[in-house]
């Protein structure tokens, strides 16, 4: 009980589903995780041995299954990507995919986004992050949970180069308000567009899974670009 106590509870953006994971989907984890997987630890990672070159990278926060991450990463074979997510029948489903389409530029980790950001994502490494229908928590009391806060903003513009990009989207109008009303109050990013569309206007990215899912509900879709400041002291 006392430590019950004394322990730091940590609000989290996911609670870990049990899911069901596929025979192809498990095998994936077993045989893929090698060439695909990066182990969470607290060392700072080093993208260009990782890489084996110096390249851009682009990281995704939350990929679901991964198809989307996988179609930007082949349409953009001189940019490595990262991919984070603690879902693992989806990282196992990423993995196959990316094997089928034969990419190279892609490692996916399986941690807490905001630790891995936190202890191994190095300070101004990013040149892009993409956070793609986020879970929206709707419920007013769990909007704590919502991955979107001041103290989130301050640990990914750290990440981020000046004058990267952080793109965003939602299905949920009461999480886009949230947005706007997080990053309005930011001095670490300025809005560059902002669009509000029925899926048809998807702003420099596939379409998602959750995406559909929110179309097929009747939801708007809200797609932002925010600008990374300052923008030139690279
Ligand atoms: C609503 S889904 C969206 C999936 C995908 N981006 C799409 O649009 O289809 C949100 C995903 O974010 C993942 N997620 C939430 N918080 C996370 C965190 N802190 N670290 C890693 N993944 C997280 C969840 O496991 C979930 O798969």
């Amino acid at each position: 009980m006392a430590d019950r106590n004394i322990r730091k509870r940590t609000i989290r953006s996911f609670v870990r589903r049990a899911g069901r994971m596929t025979t192809s989907q498990q095998r994936a984890l077993d045989d893929l995780w090698p060439a695909f997987g990066i182990d969470y630890d607290e060392s700072l990672l080093d993208f260009r041995a990782l890489f084996d070159r110096r390249a851009d990278v682009v990281l995704e926060i939350g990929f679901g299954n991964g198809e989307t991450l996988v179609e930007q990463a082949a349409a953009a074979p001189e940019t490595d990507f990262i991919g984070i997510e603690v879902h693992e029948p989806g990282v196992g489903h990423c993995m196959l995919r990316a094997q089928e389409a034969g990419i190279s530029n892609l490692r996916l980790i399986m941690h807490d986004a905001i630790e891995v950001l936190r202890h191994q994502v190095p300070v101004g490494s990013l040149t892009r992050l993409n956070l793609y229908f986020p879970d929206p928590w709707p419920k007013k009391r769990h909007h704590k949970r919502r991955i979107v806060q001041p103290g989130f903003l301050d640990l990914i513009a750290d990440r981020l180069k000046p004058g990267g990009k952080l793109n965003v989207a939602t299905d949920w109008a009461n999480y886009a308000e949230h947005i706007d009303e997080i990053l309005a109050q930011s001095d670490r990013f300025t809005c560059v567009e902002r669009r509000e569309h029925d899926g048809n206007q998807p702003l420099d990215r596939p379409q998602t899974k959750f995406e559909r899912r929110g179309l097929r509900k009747g939801h708007r879709i809200f797609d932002w670009s925010f600008l990374r400041l300052p923008a030139d002291d690279l």
